[in-house]
């Protein structure tokens, strides 16, 4: 390989790694967002109140059922009720949470619900967390309703030292005495990251921010559109305190309770330090509708308009305002807005009409923003349509492929035309293992990575998709994610870790390497990639990119070996002035391709650093079989 370090080269773009989400695989409700209550409002099913039962203890007697009797609040309609036939024994309400509550020792948590009674007397509850295996309790505290309408209690749960971290427990609010009761709104927070209250869990959050990334492209994906125009992301309805946040029915076959709302999404931003990426609705619907571009997508333009307020207007617009009340009275910085998702699947062609209107309100009104169009790309479904009416800033291309087509299409930005708009790849994987992706598909994702890096001058942004899993039996609604979790642990996938090793080792000018010899590889046939049918071309054995850090002097080479050979490889560092004699190798790799991290094994592929020695202008170094390296050299 030859490092051309004479050669002037662009700049790496500053945004180039950055995050997807969207609700599936229960990525926030069971995931990230870190309430453990499940169904807290009661309205998962109108039929049941499920993931509740009925608690019956030492001679309690009881029952529960929904009541839309007595509703909370316009938004909250549905109640559980609990009839206590005796006084006698504890009977009481219990949550199951999302495959379970997690009881981890001296932790404390927040509950919470609103509650009536049907009586004036005083009613003492007890709220508790406590084991489904067995009659421990590990938390428990006493709360006493007063008065006859609807009020918010809290109480802390304080567990001890000394118990063994368990996802086998559940919420339980109980009493001894005879009557009727109501409840809605039941929350359990553990821990949140920088302690947020309606915060996430800090163990997801902290793999995050292990990749340093850049911005977050939000509400999706799918969970923007929505199957219906009724069930598209319904930002507004996600503001304010949780009482006024009914959920709503997401594409995935779950309902979303909106905890982790349109403020939210931002403060995740802030936490990590990202940019928001904003996707808004733009007219299309999963299930075929569109709205046609004119006084009828008016609406859903102006709703647009709102939204950006919310986001980055100042507290005397009205938006900004909302904002400000909401506990945020400063803007947020906001750079992209993205016009849809996916509209190569609107086969009437209407994207181009309802870009043109979004793109002219936008314009109007925040000629700033740069505007991402989801057709106009070249991944397939993006080509199927073109947007000529206006120039999009940007076009957003998604690619789910296999390992063998990631490097066989890893030169694939190389010759893109710089006169076009830029890319965003808003959402890219390689599709192998499952829940989480597999070593197989870190390389695939790693040669990908080298392409996009190397053309970063021109691909300014990617984020892979999805982001997270909840490993329990049916948690997972797409296959192939790159974390993993359940109630209490989370892992990341190899390709987790080969897209942290390309994030955070990053420098900012792209340096060109050109390769001699460099051995191809060949398999066989696929049936589940595009070479199905036909004997795959030989492609690179070896996929290579770096970047140069022009404050410190660190030249970043990676180096991917997608072959079962160890490669022997002569690295000239052309034009290098000095270059010290020792320097860095973080290396990630496994004997076979098939090998995984899981939750029971979060950490069998794991990068790993090591000093080398014996650097200078020209060297070789041997690069082992199904392996991804940087090597960090010091370059004057
Ligand atoms: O990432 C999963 C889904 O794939 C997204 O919701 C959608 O945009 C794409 O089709």
């Amino acid at each position: 390989l030859t490092v051309n370090l004479n050669k002037a080269t662009a700049n790496v773009s500053p945004k180039l790694y950055g995050l997807m989400t969207e609700e599936i695989n229960y990525s926030y409700d069971g995931g990230l967002y870190a309430e453990l209550v499940r169904n807290r409002v009661f309205k998962d099913n109108p039929r049941e109140p499920e993931h509740w039962t009925v608690v019956e203890k030492t001679g309690g007697k009881g029952s529960i059922k929904l009541d839309n009797s007595t509703p909370l609040n316009p938004a909250l309609t549905t109640s559980l009720r609990l009839e206590v036939e005796n006084d006698s024994g504890s009977t009481g309400i219990a949550n199951e949470g999302y495959w379970g509550i997690p009881v981890k020792p001296q932790t404390t948590y927040k509950a919470s619900f609103y509650a009536r009674a049907a009586t004036e007397n005083a009613a003492p509850l007890t709220v508790s967390i406590e084991s489904t295996t067995g009659p421990a309790t590990y938390a428990a505290a006493p709360v006493t309703l007063s008065g006859h309408g609807w009020k918010k209690y809290e109480v802390t749960l304080q567990t001890k030292a000394g118990i063994q971290p368990t996802a086998a427990a559940r919420l339980v609010i109980s009493t001894s005495k005879k009557g009727t009761y109501w409840f809605n709104l039941v929350s359990l927070f553990p821990p949140t990251y920088h302690n947020r209250a309606n915060g996430n869990r800090t163990d997801i959050m902290d793999l995050l921010a292990g990749m340093k990334p850049a911005f977050l492209r939000f509400p999706g994906g799918n969970y923007l559109e929505g199957d219906l125009f009724a069930t598209r992301f319904p930002w507004k309805n996600t503001l304010g305190g949780l009482e006024n946040r009914p959920g709503h029915q997401g594409p995935w076959g779950y309902r979303s309770s909106d905890g982790l709302g349109l403020l939210e999404f931002l403060e995740w931003c802030e936490d990590l330090k990202m940019e928001p990426l904003l996707a808004v609705y733009a007219g299309y619907t999963l299930k075929g509708d569109h709205m046609e571009a004119g006084p009828f997508l008016k609406p859903f333009v102006d709703e647009a308009l709102e939204e950006i307020e919310y986001v980055t207007g100042d507290v005397n617009t009205k938006w900004g305002a909302e904002r400000a009340k909401d506990g945020h009275p400063a803007p947020f910085k906001l750079t992209y807005i993205e016009i849809g998702n996916e509209d190569g699947f609107d086969r009437s062609g209407s994207y181009e009409a309802r870009y043109t209107q979004f793109c002219d309100a936008i314009r109007a009104k925040y000629p700033q923003l740069q505007l991402i169009s989801t057709v106009g790309g070249k991944d397939g479904l993006g080509s199927r349509f073109k947007v000529t009416t206006r120039r999009p800033d940007v076009f957003d291309e998604h690619y789910y492929r296999t390992a063998w087509e990631m490097e066989e299409d890893a030169s694939h930005y190389d010759n893109y035309d710089r006169k076009d708009p830029k890319i965003f790849v808003g959402e890219w994987a390689t599709r192998e293992g499952f829940p989480t992706t597999n070593m197989n598909a870190a390389l695939g994702d790693a040669a990908w990575m080298t392409g996009m890096e190397r053309n970063s001058d021109h691909v300014i942004m990617s984020c892979y998709a999805p982001l997270f899993v909840n490993v329990n039996p049916g948690g997972m609604q797409w296959k192939s994610d790159l974390i993993g979790y359940n109630a209490l642990n989370s892992y990341g996938s190899p390709s987790y870790y080969a897209q942290k090793m390309f994030s955070t080792y990053l420098g900012d000018k792209i340096v060109t390497v050109t390769g001699e010899n460099i051995p191809t590889q060949t398999r066989s046939p696929n049936k589940k990639d595009s070479t199905a049918g036909r004997m795959p071309k030989p492609i690179p054995s070896l996929f290579y990119v770096a970047t140069r850090n022009t404050q410190t002097g660190v030249l970043y080479l990676k180096v991917v070996n997608a072959s079962d050979k160890a490669q022997t490889v002569a690295i000239d560092l052309a034009g290098a002035g000095k270059v010290a004699g020792e320097g860095t190798l973080t290396v990630l790799k496994s004997s076979k391709p098939e090998d995984t991290n899981t939750i029971e094994e979060p950490k069998k592929i794991i990068p790993v650093n090591r000093k080398i020695k014996g650097l200078s202008k020209m060297f070789s170094r041997v690069f082992e079989p199904y392996s991804i390296s940087v090597l960090q050299l010091q370059i004057k």
